[in-house]
């Protein structure tokens, strides 16, 4: 079986690739779980130093699977899920998103925990929790105004407005916007010249860039809780339903 979750170190870089195009790359429990143990072993492993997240085909990832939300809804510390996102808050190690196309849900609360963030021209990025009955993740609910303003971070929580490529750049949520064929070679390269600095000081450097994640890290538990409580809510069903029988959700 073709791995969902390709995992290549090269020069000192460890590639993620979500590698289920079929789905628009979204992410399973067993994705999520192998990521996070490639992400705990690249922060105990010298010979990485940065970490370059990319999809494969046409998505960077549609989110989290929507079956996986209704059959099996990830709950509490142990889920995967939640182990990823803690993982994203508690990198040292410098992280680089090369952003090939749509980004939903996680796909886009993640880039909020990225360092470099290069995004193709192509790409599109939305965060539709209220249109699926759910509230922000990964303390995105926090970051997001904090990098966007209040006024347009409702736009994409409360509307799930979707951002274009350039958009996103003007509002400072990707730092560079280039052709498809230019992307990874970018990413690449960025993450190449992350990998070759001295890592005690880009280590410091990002932490210090990053300030208290202890308040970040408070506000995903306070996020996990109320999401979880909605992921089992009649309202939650009914738009997850609506969603794989391809017709708009009717919340009475
Ligand atoms: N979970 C499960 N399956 C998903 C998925 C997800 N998050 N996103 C896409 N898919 C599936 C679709 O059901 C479809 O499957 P099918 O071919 O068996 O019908 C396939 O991937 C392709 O998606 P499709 O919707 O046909 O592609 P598109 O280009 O028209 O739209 C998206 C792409 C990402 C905009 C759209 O699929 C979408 O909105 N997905 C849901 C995103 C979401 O809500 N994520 C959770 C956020 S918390």
């Amino acid at each position: 079986m073709t791995e969902q979750i390709q995992l290549e170190t090269r020069d000192r870089v460890l590639h993620i690739t979500f590698n289920r195009p079929d789905k628009k790359n979204a992410l399973t429990h067993a994705m999520y779980a192998r990521i996070v143990e490639a992400m705990r072993a690249a922060e105990d492993d010298e010979g990485v130093r940065a970490i370059l997240f990319t999809g494969a085909g046409d998505a960077f990832t549609s989110g989290n699977d929507l079956a996986d939300f209704r059959d099996t809804p990830p709950l509490g510390d142990d889920a995967p899920v939640t182990q990823f996102l803690q993982c994203l808050i508690s990198a040292r190690k410098p992280l680089v998103m090369a952003v090939n196309g749509i980004a939903v849900g996680v796909g886009l609360t993640m880039l909020l925990h990225a360092d470099i963030v290069y995004a193709a021209e192509a790409a599109v990025l939305q965060a539709p929790f209220v249109d699926l009955a759910l509230v922000p993740e990964a303390g995105s609910s926090l970051l997001l105004p904090q990098r966007v303003g209040h006024a347009r971070a409702a736009e994409i929580f409360m509307l799930g407005k979707k951002v274009g490529a350039a958009e996103a750049y003007d509002m400072g949520m990707v730092s560079r916007v280039l052709k498809a064929d230019e992307l990874m070679p970018a990413a690449v390269k960025a993450a190449a010249a992350l990998a070759k600095k001295a890592p005690r000081s880009l280590m410091l450097t990002k932490q210090l860039m990053r300030g208290d994640t202890a308040v970040v890290a408070a506000r995903m538990a306070q996020e996990g809780k109320l999401f979880g409580e909605q992921l089992t809510s009649p309202e939650v069903l009914e738009a997850i339903m609506a969603f794989m029988q391809k017709r708009e959700p009717n919340f009475g």
